[in-house]
């Protein structure tokens, strides 16, 4: 495995490489989930290559930039168990230099959800994930479910630059108890991680209304709210019922179209967010 924080020097690593070339772009602290979306890049390419770094572009004031989980040393490890060809750790120097001031903006679907909540998010996101497109070349990108909203504004913007790249979405991991792996988890204390199987449970039991023939979006969503309000730590941010393309709220699911059921809550000063699509 070659890890390198030298985007030169990453460039070199990458011309070495013939055949397919699939990149999964993470912050480190790195879970099962990452270790899902490694495991189908190896299935999928010739060559996988992960970079890790704390974009402190999508941040926005106040949130978690300097608390967030930094360790290299066990990422590392998991990376070369995993059979990781090429690591990328670069310095915020090194992505963000003096005088930066190109940045991407993909417009309709970054506004509602996580875009009216976190001003500024997908701008960082979209920028630092076009670099690093950039910076490997790759043939796929590996994105997680969970940040559903996320996958679309890649998609989005793969589209719209004509990134010869193909974004494969994989499923959300999840504890025993439903929770969606993330990185964040590591900040919940005994009694906010019990706490935090709320979101699954509030999704699963949209799910199971939508199942039983349930195409109404406000019911769906104040099936979910019902349920988080069952839990006295639980305070939701947003609850949706929205079209999985546009993201838009839906009045009532059109046959077909489907559904994208998302919410983001805070268990004590821990945002979390999940979602499943039906
Ligand atoms: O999903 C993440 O971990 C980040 O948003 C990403 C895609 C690595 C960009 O910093």
């Amino acid at each position: 495995m070659q890890v390198t924080g030298d985007l030169l020097e990453l460039r070199k690593i990458r011309a070495s490489m013939a055949g397919t070339f699939g990149l999964v772009p993470t912050m480190g602290a790195l879970h099962e989930g990452h270790a899902s979306l490694i495991r189908r890049a190896g299935a999928e390419c010739d060559h996988v290559g992960v970079s890790v770094f704390v974009n402190p572009s999508q941040f926005g004031p106040g949130e978690d930039l300097g608390k967030y989980p930094r360790r290299i040393g066990p990422d590392l490890e998991m990376l070369e168990r995993l059979g990781v060809a090429a690591v990328f750790t670069p310095a915020v120097q090194g992505m963000y230099p003096d005088g930066y001031q190109t940045w991407i903006a993909v417009e309709d679907i970054t506004i509602p959800l996580e875009g009216k909540c976190r001003p500024g998010h997908f701008r960082g996101v979209a920028t630092i994930v076009a670099k690093l497109f950039n910076a490997f070349r790759p043939d796929r990108a590996y994105f997680g479910q969970k940040d559903a909203q996320q996958a679309a504004v890649i998609r989005r913007m793969i589209l719209d630059l004509n990134f010869p790249v193909e974004p494969v979405v994989c499923p959300t991991v999840r504890e025993a108890d439903g929770l969606a792996m993330s990185s964040r988890n590591a900040y919940l204390d005994p009694r906010e991680r019990k706490a935090a199987a709320v979101l699954y449970r509030a999704l699963a039991a949209a799910r199971e209304r939508y199942q039983k023939g349930e195409r109404e979006g406000n019911t769906l969503r104040a099936v979910m709210r019902a349920v988080l309000d069952s839990e006295p730590l639980a305070r939701p941010e947003y609850v949706s019922a929205a079209h999985p393309d546009t993201l838009r709220e839906v009045r009532t699911i059109e046959t077909g179209a489907g559904v994208l059921i998302s919410l983001a809550v805070k268990i004590g000063e821990t945002r979390l967010i999940d979602n499943m699509i039906l």
